[in-house]
């Protein structure tokens, strides 16, 4: 297994097969992706691309801390599910965010994967919301102490 970073592009044919099934492949193309500050990794096994996170540099009106990063796009190929590939991105996602010193790490979590998110160490916060097309979602978030986080 490796985690490395790609480009945006590289990430619609998994965010089209987990995240927008059946819409238009320009649905998988999210605003932001191509900002200087964005990044995107891919996890691979045996050079096939199966799992995918995306890091922008977008506050939230959520939150007061000064330096906040948000995770999008997070999806892992269905067939390897369970595993623990995504639990592995999330990971490279957040020593990622501690090298640069990020206070905060927040999204807005799909209701089915706030469990995995948990386990995590997230928390979410407020109420449910609707995204239209996508589903219920709530609001989650982990501050991040330099050099805690493994
Ligand atoms: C959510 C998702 C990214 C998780 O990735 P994954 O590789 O399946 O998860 P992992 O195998 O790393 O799971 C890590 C832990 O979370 C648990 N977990 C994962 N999904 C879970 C769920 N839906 N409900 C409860 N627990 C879950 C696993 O059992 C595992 O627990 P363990 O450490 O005790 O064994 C992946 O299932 C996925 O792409 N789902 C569809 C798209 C999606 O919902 N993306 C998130 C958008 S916010």
């Amino acid at each position: 297994m490796e985690i490395k970073k790609i480009s945006s592009s590289a990430t619609y044919p998994v965010r089209h097969e987990v995240l927008r099934k059946g819409k238009p492949i320009e649905t998988c193309q999210f605003k932001g992706d191509d900002d200087e500050n964005t990044v995107h990794f891919g996890l691979y096994q045996k050079e096939q691309l199966i799992g995918i996170i995306s890091i922008f540099k977008e506050p939230s009106i959520l939150f007061s801390e000064k330096n906040q990063l948000q995770i999008r796009g997070m999806a892992v190929l269905e067939e390897f599910q369970g595993k623990g590939f995504g639990a592995e991105l999330v990971k490279a996602a957040e020593n990622y965010c501690i090298n640069l010193n990020v206070d905060l790490i927040w999204f807005n979590a799909r209701e089915k994967a706030v469990p995995f998110y948990k386990k995590l160490g997230y928390t979410s916060i407020g109420d449910s919301f609707l995204i239209p097309d996508v589903g219920i979602h709530f609001a989650m978030y982990k501050k991040i102490h330099k050099n805690i986080i493994q």
